[in-house]
């Protein structure tokens, strides 16, 4: 194999790949510094989080462009020439960071935590009633590699299950609806939401003050998707207004949140600074080797996307 792979990301997990690059295709060069490019038109392979603006116009045999992470949005697909072939990292590291994470938002937010944290504050022993947990209905936004995994580990719990996608998903022991059309049924019968879409032109902005209206009075919010899809401002008017009891966020716009957000001292918010996953050095090796490996002899790339969808 001719060429290089230019790795733009953090020194400590390149010095994994690097090796596991060595081992696995030792005649692909291993660039981590775009200092280190004797010839542009080497760097066949990318992997990055974020790829610098000029990157297609530098290196004009870059076929392939790797996320470090399970998304690609940020890394501004529509800069990116559309043949060119977007990799993202699907492991089952990420797959079960992210489950661990949104069952602990939704155990948060179905006993109440966020009230109780406030009570402890200020030395109140006050109980509310504790709720079933099958009569408590949760509903998944995005019925992906991460949606339905969080779904399957959610199901032992006794909640009723939902899920929402662009397209018809049938799931087991899960009521699932489809496109714009169905959301607004989707929603009313929601009382933990839980979004796990990718950012694209369509879920930009899309948990707005409709979505927050149309869920039943008492709901509660879990986001580890992306900032931009959701409104602050209607998401803090909504718990404000006492119509959503409570939101656990892993991801806001912008981040990191600005000091002055109203969101890090909101007694119904509980804040993680966009943690709930983080690719595994030696998986995300794995995955871009695979990657690379199938491209070079012409077979589905896995973790490819669909460039016409972005995701
Ligand atoms: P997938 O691509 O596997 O799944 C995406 C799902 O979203 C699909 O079910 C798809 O529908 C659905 N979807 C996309 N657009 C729409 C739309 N307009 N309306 C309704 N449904 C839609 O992604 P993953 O499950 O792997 O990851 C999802 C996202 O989670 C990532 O893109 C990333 O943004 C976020 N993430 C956040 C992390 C964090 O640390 N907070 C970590 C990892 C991921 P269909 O099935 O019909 O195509
Ligand atoms: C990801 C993330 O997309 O960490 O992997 O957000």
């Amino acid at each position: 194999m001719t060429g290089a792979l230019l790795y733009l990301s953090g020194e400590a997990r390149g010095r994994v790949w690097q090796r596991a690059f060595g081992r696995a295709l030792p005649d692909l060069a291993f660039l981590t510094s775009v200092d280190d490019i004797a010839d542009p038109s080497d760097v066949r392979y990318l992997a990055a989080w974020t790829v610098p603006e000029d990157i297609p116009e530098r290196f004009p045999n870059l076929e392939v462009v790797i996320s470090i992470g399970a998304g690609v949005d940020q890394l501004g697909l529509d800069r990116l020439p559309p043949e060119l072939c977007v990799v993202r990292m699907v492991t089952p590291g990420i797959r079960s960071m992210m489950v661990d994470y949104v069952s602990m938002g939704v155990l948060v937010l179905h006993r109440g935590l966020p009230a109780y944290l406030e009570r402890q504050r200020r030395g109140a022993w006050e109980r509310d009633p504790v709720p079933l947990a099958r009569r408590r209905s949760v509903g998944v936004m995005g019925l992906g590699n991460l949606g339905r995994a969080v779904l399957e580990t959610l199901a032992p719990f006794g909640f009723r299950l939902r899920g929402w996608a662009r397209n018809r998903h049938r799931l087991h022991n899960v009521e699932t609806f489809a496109g714009d059309g169905e959301l607004a049924a989707f929603l009313a019968g929601t009382d933990i939401l839980i979004c796990l879409l990718p950012l694209t032109p369509e879920t930009e902005g899309l948990l707005s003050e409709d979505v927050f209206a149309a869920l039943p009075r008492g709901a509660g919010l879990v986001h580890a998707g992306r900032g931009r899809q959701l409104d602050t401002d209607a998401l803090m008017d909504a718990l404000d207004a006492g119509h959503l009891s409570g939101a656990v966020l892993d991801v806001v716009h912008p981040e990191p949140l600005p000091g002055d957000s109203p969101l890090w001292s909101h007694p119904k918010v509980i804040l993680t600074p966009h943690v709930a996953t983080e690719t595994d050095d030696e998986e995300g090796a794995e995955a871009a080797i695979a990657a690379i490996r199938a491209h070079e002899a012409g077979l589905p790339v896995p973790g490819q996307v669909d460039r016409a969808r972005s995701y």
